[in-house]
């Protein structure tokens, strides 16, 4: 799988397995070593989605060496201080097995975030985390952050579809030298995406599906990308988007898509 650099030079998986709503251990033990097998390496948890402990015993499973995994997790909402923060970390931490994690993000930009990024930035300098960086941050949220921050986000992971693209997110992330990463990047199957006609007709072209059309989509805006599945068959065919390239013309159709239209 391809690497991209975050601004602090670690290099992260650009596609990664989103294991949001698997609380189901088996699904999700499952799933990860269905993505081991496919080439995927990073993988994308919360403490909100309750199954760190099983995606820890699913990675160990698996084999692959600790320095070959990218694991990010999130500090949830309800934890509004430093104190509260580095212990949610530690508690990350001893539920994935892990001595360090690839990337720690605040999942809402919510009560205390600036002294939960004060505890990321203390984490990340006692090297237990590989970056930092916040998950659903607007403009004006970063623009608060990044008055008071020591180290700058690698990362703002955000929703994203082709229904919902957020060309002005994209363009500050990019000024700021701030990655972006994009949650629910298939509109969750929900939203249509998966059925639009042009996406559909990209397809055939192609000879790929929807999802994968979707997927190309993303990295090839630079994103990175977590798809979530729990079926085998989908987690590769996910994977399987770097043999084919969507034409500048495709990506312009594409663009013409966008809704504006969040799910949230
Ligand atoms: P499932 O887990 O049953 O495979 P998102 O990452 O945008 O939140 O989307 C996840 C949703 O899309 C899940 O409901 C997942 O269902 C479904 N999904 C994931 N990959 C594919 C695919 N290749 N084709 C169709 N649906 C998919």
């Amino acid at each position: 799988m391809e690497n991209i650099k975050l601004n602090n030079g670690v290099k992260i998986p650009q596609l990664g397995l989103g294991v949001f709503q698997i609380e189901d251990d088996k699904v999700l033990k499952q799933a990860v070593l269905a993505a081991i097998k496919a080439g995927y390496r990073h993988f994308d948890t919360a403490t909100l989605y309750r199954n760190e402990q099983a995606l820890g015993e699913a990675l160990a499973e698996s084999g692959i060496a600790r320095d070959d995994l990218f694991v990010t997790s999130k500090v949830w909402n309800t934890v509004t201080t430093y104190d509260g923060t580095k212990q949610a970390f530690a508690d990350s931490l001893k539920k994935l097995n892990m001595d360090h994690l690839g990337l720690y993000l605040i999942h809402w930009p919510k009560e205390g975030y600036l002294e939960k990024w004060r505890a990321l930035e203390d984490l990340y300098s006692q090297g237990l985390v590989r970056a930092i960086g916040v998950s659903n941050f607007e403009k004006k949220d970063l623009d608060t952050l990044l008055a008071h921050a020591r180290v700058k986000p690698a990362v703002d992971q955000v929703e994203t579809h082709p229904y919902y693209q957020r060309p002005e997110l994209h363009a500050l992330l990019k000024d700021l030298g701030i990655a972006y990463e994009s949650w629910s990047p298939l509109g969750r199957a929900k939203n249509g995406a998966l059925q639009d006609p042009l996406l559909q007709k990209i397809g055939q072209k192609h000879n790929k599906t929807v999802a994968q059309v979707i997927i190309r989509w993303h990295l090839q805006k630079g994103e990175i990308v977590i798809p979530k599945s729990t079926h085998e068959q989908r987690i590769f065919e996910n994977s399987n988007v770097f043999d084919f390239a969507l034409s500048a013309d495709e990506m312009k159709q594409i663009e013409i898509l966008d809704k504006n239209e969040s799910m949230n």
